[in-house]
């Protein structure tokens, strides 16, 4: 007998419990008073989307040198109201019974000598002080409640970068085969995975059309790399492509995750353009895909999954007009 997956079936993602296969995934806030503190429309979205139906959510990235490219538009781990402002997040998570991971993303990394270290430069002190950063990320996350964190190594992010043999030329131990570009990351997994009880998640690109750059086939290499590390979902993003699914043609995504999903026992999530519950439920059947990420319908409407869930069918609002993620916060611009 064939069982149909459906976004609403109550799943696991690891050791996370999940109400539906839907999770949203990192969205920029933007929404803090002076010092950062958090505005009270990002506990009514966190409420509205954690009451929806929804099965995980990822919070906004997080950076943690006020300085970084994306520091103006998101958060930073270190400002001083962190852990009592995402107390409260995780607990509004926590209230409906659904699960919340902290985004650590950093564009820049400063080493303590160069602002902007490049992958081929900095030192081994640097490397390991990077690892202490994201470590101390971690735990601070782990203070506030969150269930896990993930680290994003995709798009164009520093760690995304330095496992890529487009950058990464070191002649050392952090560059040269895969095992050794992702070394950098594979360590701070263990670290985690031994020291705390912390679902650790991981962002990573597919490809990513340079020459010399990511291929489909060296990205599941690095998948297997987070794999043995301890990681313990993955989900995929995409530099400057994005997923589309007209129901025609096989979308290069799923011929793409079919075999990394066949290659990894890691849960893989795959998100991009996903807009009505029809199509997401034939995803879900035509593929090997378990779990599907959202960020802009949530941006128009927080709580549209309970809609969706009532009627046991749906489209979101969202037009994909991209204006949120111009301007760089959760605001729908067209449906204010
Ligand atoms: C307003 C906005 C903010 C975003 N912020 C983040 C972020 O903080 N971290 C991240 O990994 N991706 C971020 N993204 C990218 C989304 O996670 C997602 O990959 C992308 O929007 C494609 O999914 P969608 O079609 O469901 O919106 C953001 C996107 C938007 C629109």
């Amino acid at each position: 007998m064939i069982i149909m997956k459906d976004i609403f079936d109550e799943c696991s993602l690891g050791d996370l419990k999940l109400k539906s296969r839907i999770v949203r995934t990192g969205t920029w806030e933007r929404q803090t008073e002076d010092g950062g503190f958090l505005k009270s429309e990002v506990f009514d979205r966190y409420e509205k989307m954690a009451k929806s139906g929804v099965g995980l959510i990822n919070s906004e990235m997080f950076v943690f040198d006020p300085r970084d490219r994306f520091a103006e538009y998101c958060n930073n781990v270190n400002y001083r109201g962190f852990v009592k402002d995402y107390k409260e997040i995780t607990d509004i998570c926590h209230n409906h019974d659904v699960p919340v991971l902290g985004q650590l993303a950093f564009f820049y990394y400063n080493d303590g000598l160069n602002q902007k270290v490049e992958a081929n430069d900095i030192s081994l002190e640097g490397i390991r002080r990077l690892q202490a950063d994201v470590i101390m990320a971690a735990k601070k996350f782990s203070f506030a409640g969150f269930d896990g964190m993930q680290i994003d190594i995709g798009n164009n992010f520093y760690l995304a970068k330095f496992i890529n043999p487009y950058f990464n030329q070191r002649k050392d131990q952090y560059g040269g085969n895969t095992e050794n570009r992702v070394r950098i990351c594979s360590e701070i997994i263990k670290v985690l995975k031994k020291t705390m009880d912390f679902h650790v998640s991981c962002r990573i690109n597919p490809w990513d059309v340079r020459k010399n750059g990511m291929t489909p086939e060296e990205s599941i290499k690095v998948a297997k790399e987070l794999e043995k590390a301890g990681a313990d979902s993955i989900q995929l993003t995409a530099r400057t492509i994005s997923y589309l699914y007209d129901g025609n043609d096989r979308n290069p995504f799923l011929v793409y995750v079919d075999k990394l999903i066949d290659e990894v026992d890691v849960p893989i999530i795959l998100g991009g353009s996903m807009r009505d519950m029809k199509s997401m439920n034939d995803v879900l059947n035509d593929s090997k895909v378990e779990f599907l990420s959202m960020s802009k319908p949530f941006v128009a409407q927080p709580d549209f999954l309970a809609d969706w869930k009532a009627n046991g069918d749906g489209v979101s609002i969202c037009q994909s007009c991209n204006n949120c993620y111009s301007k760089k916060e959760s605001t729908c611009f067209k449906f204010k």
